[in-house]
C-alpha cells in the first residue's frame, strides 16, 4: 500500500430532480510515496480541481478508497477531517487568498491559528515562516502586505503559508495559471526544490505539458477517466 493511494474513485453529482446524474469520473487510480510528485492535466471541467479536493477531504467521493497513510480519508468525521487539512494537507489555488490587511508573515502564520494546531512555542513558530519565506525568496519582504507585492511574490507567500503546519503532502491546482512564463517556472523551480528537501508528496493541477513533465509521474483527466500517461 503507497502513502497516497486512490483505488477505483468515483465522483458523480445528482442531477436535477428527476434527471440523471452527473459523471465527473470513474475508477480514478493513482499511487504515489513522500519524496514523489505528480501533474494532474487535463480540459477544464474534466474534474481535476474535484480530484484535487477530495484528496485533500474538502469534497468527498461517490466511491472509491483515498487512502493517506493507512487512513481510508472519506470515511474520517468532521473533526478528524479539519485536522487531517490543516495538518496533513497543505493547499495552493490559482488565486492566493491572502489576507490584504495582514502582512506577509501574519497570512503565513494563519493556518497555526486553528485549534488542533500543537502547541509550539510562537517563537518556534515564527521563526520556521520567517525561515519558509526565506525559502520562497521574501526575506525582505515579511512586513508588507500583499496589496505591495507582485503575483509571483503573493503566489510564493501562499507557498509559505501551505507549508507553515509542516504537511506531508502539498495540493497545487493551478498554481500558476494566473502567472507570466517566468513567474510560472520561478514558482515551479520552489514548489520542487521544498518538496524534494521535505520529502513531500506533492500534486498540481496544470495546463502546461512542460510543467507537468517536471514531475514524476503524469495523470490526464479527460471524458470521465484517468490514465497515467
Ligand atoms: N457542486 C456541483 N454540482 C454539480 N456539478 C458540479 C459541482 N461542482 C463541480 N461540478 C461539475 O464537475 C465537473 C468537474 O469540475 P472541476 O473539478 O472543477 O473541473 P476542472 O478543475 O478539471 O476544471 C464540471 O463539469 C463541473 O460543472
Ligand atoms: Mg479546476
Amino acid at each position: 500500500m503507497s502513502f497516497l493511494q486512490l483505488s477505483k474513485v468515483s465522483k458523480s453529482y445528482e442531477g436535477p430532480a428527476g434527471g440523471q446524474s452527473i459523471l465527473v469520473f470513474q475508477d480514478a487510480n493513482l499511487e504515489l510515496e513522500p519524496g514523489q510528485s505528480a501533474a494532474i492535466v487535463g480540459p477544464s471541467g474534466s474534474g481535476k480541481s474535484t480530484l484535487l479536493n477530495i484528496i485533500g477531504a474538502l469534497d468527498k467521493p461517490t466511491s472509491g478508497i483515498v487512502q493517506v497513510d493507512g487512513q481510508n480519508i472519506p470515511e474520517l468525521q468532521d473533526k478528524a477531517a479539519a485536522a487531517f487539512r490543516n495538518l496533513t494537507v497543505g493547499f495552493i489555488f490559482q488565486i492566493h487568498h491572502l489576507l490584504p490587511q495582514c502582512t506577509v508573515l501574519e497570512n503565513v502564520l494563519v493556518p497555526t491559528q486553528a485549534g488542533h494546531t500543537k502547541k509550539e512555542h510562537v517563537g518556534v513558530i515564527n521563526q520556521r515562516a520567517r525561515s519558509l519565506l526565506g525559502d520562497v525568496g521574501l526575506s525582505q519582504r515579511v512586513q508588507h502586505r500583499p496589496g505591495e507585492l507582485s503575483g509571483g511574490e503573493r503566489q510564493r507567500v501562499s507557498v509559505a503559508r501551505a507549508l507553515i503546519n509542516q504537511p506531508k503532502i502539498l495540493l497545487a491546482d493551478e498554481p500558476t495559471g494566473a502567472l507570466d512564463q517566468e513567474n510560472s517556472s520561478n514558482l515551479v523551480d520552489i514548489l520542487l526544490k521544498l518538496q524534494k528537501e521535505k520529502n513531500l508528496t506533492l500534486i498540481v493541477v496544470t495546463h502546461s505539458m512542460p510543467i507537468a513533465e517536471k514531475m514524476d509521474q503524469v495523470y490526464r483527466l479527460e471524458n470521465g477517466t484517468m490514465q497515467k500517461l
